[in-house]
């Protein structure tokens, strides 16, 4: 009898530890610093380090990037894919031809297949935390669920280490005020935590955002914010003097349709 019940509580530690989370794949999605589906503009020049894209929507809802058309030499010739000099990387739209602006359909799928298994994840370690306000927290990894909207009013820290993840599943919207900056520490890493937001994600002017934004709708980034992290957005993407810095692609493990002939 003592066995057995020494047996069955050694279970249920090990039930504890099993819970870390699993990794969202974001699979081709995580190819890009910014993909949208209707839209991505910039009101004054903004820095992305990374690739960009919109699909189904084609390259004219990509404005203020001063955009340069990439051609063949077909008559008339043909845009395989977009430069510009705020994008560190090539910007696609549904519209050209080169073979990874052919398959943006493939990863709008996978983002919105990684927002679809972010919001259902189960069970979780805390739920309408602070009533929605993350200000002045620093939070540990697990899964964080809110049934309404989630501010941070004042400067908030993610803390852990570089192999533990954070997801964030918010119902309502993901508002930053101004000036304010989400600090990483202990080695926690942008790509491991994942803001699942049904609603619109706010970052307020000169503020300082990290994670993965898997946004149902729009993303508006104010004058001078940034990211480190990547917007992956259903709806619109606006920017002004953003800088949006994409963290290393892990996990990734087929070779991306790599454009190398542009
Ligand atoms: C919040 O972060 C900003 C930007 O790093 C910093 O200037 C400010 O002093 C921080 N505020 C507090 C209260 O720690």
């Amino acid at each position: 009898m003592t066995k057995f019940v020494l047996i069955a509580a050694l279970g249920a530690i090990a039930n504890v530890s099993a819970a870390a989370l699993d990794a969202v794949k974001l699979h081709t999605a995580g190819d890009y610093a910014i993909l949208s589906k209707t839209g991505i503009t910039t009101a004054s020049t903004s820095v992305i380090k990374g690739d960009i894209g919109v699909s189904p929507i084609f390259s004219p809802a990509i404005t203020g990037f001063s955009l340069r058309a990439v051609t063949n030499d077909a008559t008339p010739p043909i845009t395989l894919v977009a430069t510009s000099p705020q994008v560190t990387g090539n910007v696609y739209a549904a519209d050209y031809v080169s073979p990874k602006a052919l398959v943006l359909t493939g990863a709008i799928g996978d983002m919105e297949m990684a927002y679809t298994d972010a919001a259902g994840r189960l069970k979780p370690d805390h739920l309408d935390l602070g009533s929605g306000d993350l200000g002045g927290l620093t939070l540990g990894p697990g899964l964080y669920k809110f049934g309404t909207s989630v501010s941070i009013p004042t400067n908030f820290t993610i803390s852990g280490s570089s192999d533990d993840m954070w997801i964030f599943q918010v119902a309502g919207d993901l508002t930053m005020a101004a000036n304010k900056k989400v600090i990483l520490a202990g080695g926690a890493l942008a790509s491991n935590i994942i803001w699942q937001v049904a609603g619109f994600v706010e970052v307020g002017a000169g503020a300082h955002m990290e994670g993965i934004l898997l946004v149902k709708t729009a993303a508006h980034f104010r004058t001078g914010s940034s990211l480190n992290g990547r917007i992956l957005a259903q709806t619109a993407v606006t920017l002004d003097s953003s800088t949006v810095t994409q963290p290393p692609h892990v996990g990734r493990i087929l070779a991306q349709t790599a454009d190398i002939l542009v």
